[in-house]
């Protein structure tokens, strides 16, 4: 039993108020910051708030008692979409983006994903796992305590599992987060199928009820497009791994509007991710649902592609969650800033818009809001530090002014 007490916090931005309100229509009283507080951590739980100067005298040699100078402490932050287990560049690919092919002729011409999947065939277990240490590392140094990780670049089963395990095994050398595994072998259509419904009919006979056995994933992501997986072959599959008992996210209208936002409010999905092409009935009716609205726009400035209408979902009462989408292909890209200061810059969401989505919208859309996203008594002990003034977050791209994190009570200095 591990006793921690952080005393002396200047500024505790809590998020309770946007928590009570479910990430939705979120104002800056709702990040319910407190100032000159006092936490206590004890078996990877927050188990005392309070002003400082109410912390009772603790005696006890067992328990240890940090001073945080006045820091700015926020909910550890969360990344709710990542393709992080991966190897190599596609660093040509971008090029050639740039000099005028698209996603889809690259892709079908056995580039894109088919490189990567390429790329990972090649790669031991362990060597993938190194890998995708390294960029956990990266991310939990800008203050984030929890990462999802897909797979997807393996699209059999004997690559899908190899990803996966090495998704756990680099989860389990790691204290540095949380890491949710997401099985998305519905990435793109391998050669040796025909169709991309035999592929899916596959993916549902025999993949999901071992990755289940295996207990590899709870969450089934789906690339929603044309010339990728389509709506109605979608809901097939998508129903299919519902009934298995997974959750379902949806990678959905990102170069086209093909149904993907409608398929999420239909089958109940935790996120709806992308969204550039959203048209507004969809716009209402994600609102509406319980669905939450993943935007990843450094994969639109890597696409030169137009931005999603994050003012239209925000202001329709949506609830909204950014993330890097870090993969080598649409989004090489780790930095949580370079993501928010697009979405201040370009997509006017506010500031505290963007403080929620790191936090209370993001653990949403993992379906973790019971015990991350916000400083609450029994939430996970998860949170990231800061000597800057909560006003100077998400402001600088390229640097990242969190100065330690602590991961399910586990203090890490950067
Ligand atoms: O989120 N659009 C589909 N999947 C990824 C790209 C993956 C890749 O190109 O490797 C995305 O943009
Ligand atoms: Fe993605």
């Amino acid at each position: 039993m591990s006793v921690v007490v952080l005393k002396n916090i200047g500024t505790l931005v809590t998020m309770q108020a946007a928590m009570k309100k479910h990430g939705r229509f979120v104002l800056e009283k709702d990040l319910s910051i407190k100032k000159n507080q006092a936490v206590v951590l004890k078996d990877r739980k927050i188990v005392w708030i309070g002003s400082n100067h109410k912390l009772p005298k603790i005696s006890d040699s067992k328990i240890k008692e940090l001073n945080l100078n006045k820091m700015t402490v926020l909910p550890g932050l969360i990344e709710c979409h990542t393709h992080a287990a991966f190897v190599g560049s596609r660093s040509l690919e971008f090029e050639l983006r740039n000099q005028g092919r698209s996603y889809q002729e690259i892709t079908k011409a056995g580039g894109g994903i088919h490189s990567s999947v390429r790329g990972i065939k090649k790669t031991s277990l362990k060597s993938i796992a190194d890998q995708t240490s390294k960029h956990i590392k990266n991310f939990s140094r800008q203050g984030l305590t929890t990462i999802e990780i897909k797979s997807g670049y393996g699209l059999d089963i004997k690559t899908e599992v190899k990803i996966l395990e090495a998704i756990r095994l680099a989860s389990k050398t790691t204290s540095l987060a949380t890491i949710i595994p997401t099985f998305l072998g519905a990435h793109a259509k391998p050669k040796s199928f025909e169709t991309h419904q035999d592929y899916l009919e596959y993916l549902a006979q025999s993949v999901l009820p071992v990755i289940r056995k295996k207990n590899l994933s709870h969450r089934v992501d789906i690339f929603v497009e044309k010339g990728f997986f389509e709506k109605d072959a979608a809901k097939k599959y998508l129903l299919e791994a519902k009934s298995l008992g997974f959750d379902l996210t949806i990678h959905a209208d990102q170069l086209s509007l093909s149904g993907g936002a409608e398929l999420a409010v239909d089958l109940m999905a935790k996120s709806a991710d992308h969204l550039i092409c959203i048209d507004q009935k969809n716009i209402n009716s994600i609102a509406k649902s319980e669905v939450t609205a993943v935007l990843l726009p450094t994969a639109d400035l890597y696409m030169n592609c137009k931005y999603p209408p994050a003012r239209k979902l925000l202001d329709s009462g949506a609830r909204v969650a950014l993330s890097t989408d870090f993969n080598p292909g649409t989004s090489p890209s780790q930095d949580i800033n370079l993501v928010s200061v697009l979405a201040r810059a370009t997509m006017k969401m506010t500031l505290p818009e963007v403080i929620n989505a790191w936090t209370v919208s993001a653990a949403y859309a993992l379906g973790l809001e019971c015990k991350k996203g916000a400083i609450s008594v029994g939430y996970d002990a998860d949170l990231s530090c800061y000597e800057s003034d909560y006003t100077d977050l998400f402001y600088q791209v390229g640097l990242s002014s969190c100065s330690s994190i602590f991961s399910m009570g586990k203090w890490i200095k950067f």
